[in-house]
This record gives structure tokens, sequence and C-alpha cells, in this order.
């Protein structure tokens, strides 16, 4: 029987490098991306997977040009307000993870709106990291928890790993798999608790080329791994 990840992490990397070859705008790969990930969306939907973390917006990415930004947060309110309607009628929650400051309203606006759509959603969940950082993620944990025993609802002794992963951005499954588009091997500060014990791989084609055969390619990748868990007993995903 086939084994799928139950959380599977996208870093969609090299829309970018993807345009420039093509002699297009930057902004143009950026384009070419977005559609790829709603055909890659509909395809992983219909496989037993229960839960997709993208990662759309790191925080470092608002040092790319202001022009960049800009028109990357207006591909985000549209694609928020339209391009994903179709997870409201599949049954999929979306959630967001990351800081609202400083996203525009306009983008905010519309995750509030798909995130209270698809509220009573579910089992299957997409999560969509934007304007997030994993070392953020923490910080904010940190300093959520701080509060709440200096609250006095709890002692420093009681605080373990659930009291940390009570108080991510999300509550979500560990991630199993991680896939990095585009030929870079670095984490880039994604969803870094999360990932503590997944399988990566980094296929070498760009995000907007990650069709639904790369992605089954990459699936029976994971599928032949050997996951341990840091014990000795071999289980293989397949
Ligand atoms: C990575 O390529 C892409 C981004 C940082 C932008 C966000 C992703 C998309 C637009 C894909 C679709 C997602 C949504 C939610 C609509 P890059 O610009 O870092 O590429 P490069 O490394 O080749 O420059």
């Amino acid at each position: 029987m086939e084994q799928y990840p139950k959380h599977i992490g996208i870093i969609m990397d090299g829309n970018g490098r993807w345009a420039t070859e093509r002699n297009l705008p930057r902004m143009e790969g950026h384009k070419a991306g977005a559609k790829n990930l709603k055909r890659l969306l509909k395809h992983i939907l219909k496989k037993d997977i229960p839960c997709v973390s993208i990662f759309a917006f790191s925080t470092e990415n608002f040092r790319r040009s202001q022009e960049e930004v800009q028109a990357l947060m207006t591909l985000f309110m549209n694609y928020f307000d339209k391009e994903l309607s179709f997870l409201i009628k599949q049954n999929v929650r979306v959630c967001f993870s990351g800081r609202a400051k400083p996203l525009p309203e306009g983008v905010l606006k519309n995750m509030r709106k798909l995130e209270e759509m698809t509220k009573n959603n579910g089992p299957k969940t997409l999560n969509i990291c934007i304007n997030y950082g994993g070392q953020d993620e923490l910080v904010d944990a940190v300093k959520a928890i701080s509060e709440e025993v200096q609250a006095g609802q709890y002692a420093i002794e009681e605080i373990d790993r659930n009291t940390i992963e009570e108080h991510l951005y999300q509550k979500l499954p560990p991630l199993d798999f991680v896939i990095r588009t585009s030929g870079e091997q670095r984490i880039s500060n994604f969803m870094l608790w999360q990932s503590a014990y997944a399988e990566y791989y980094f296929p070498k084609v760009y995000f907007p080329d990650f069709d639904e055969e790369a992605f089954d390619e990459s699936l029976m990748v994971y599928q032949n791994r050997n996951r341990r868990y840091g014990g000795d007993n071999e289980k293989k995903n397949s």
C-alpha cells in the first residue's frame, strides 16, 4: 500500500529564474507560479494527503524591490479572493501562518475572508505561510507563553513540547515531507519546529514547471525513504 505523507510542505522557489531564463519580467514568473500552484493543489487534493503547507512569502521577502513586493501583494490579494475559491467547494480548510504586520489591509482582508469561509471545512487543510519566518514563529510562541506564566496560568517547570506546539501559529500535524523546487538546498526558515523529523527533497525544476508528474515523482522519492525518528528500526514508507 502506498504511504502518503500526512503533512507536506512546499517551498515554491525559482519563479524569478524561470522568468529571467525566458527574458520575461520576474513578475511573469510569479504569475506562472501562481497558475501552477492552482493546478498542483487540485492534483494533491485527489490524494490521501490531509495537510499541505506552502511558503508564499517570507518576512525576508519584504527586502525585495518595492515594485516586486507591491505586485506580489496585489497577486496575493486577488488570488485569495478568486483563485482559491475552489477550495471552499472542495471542503478544504484554509489557514495562514505568519505575522499580520506589515501586510497590506487588502491582503489581510481577503485572508480573513477565506479563513472564515472555510473554517468549518475539513479534514483537509491548506496552510499558507505569508510574511512568515520559522524563528519568528518561535519568538512569538515564547512571548505568548511568558505572558501566560507571568499571569500565573502555569509554572515554568510545566512547559514542555506540547506547550510550544499549542502556541505556534496553527495546530498542524508534524511535517513528513518538504519539497523545495529550483535545486536550492536550504530550509530558509520554513516551519522549523514542525519539520524536526521531515524528509527533504530538492528537485531541480523551477516552481512554475513543478507539475503533477514532477510532484508524483517526488512522492515516490518520499515513499522510498527510510524514516527512523532517531531510533534504529528501519521503517520504509512504502
Ligand atoms: C519564489 O521564487 C517565489 C516567491 C517568493 C513568491 C511567491 C510565490 C508565488 C507567487 C507562487 C504562487 C503562490 C501564491 C500563494 C499565489 P523566487 O522569486 O524566489 O525565484 P528566484 O529564486 O528564482 O528569484
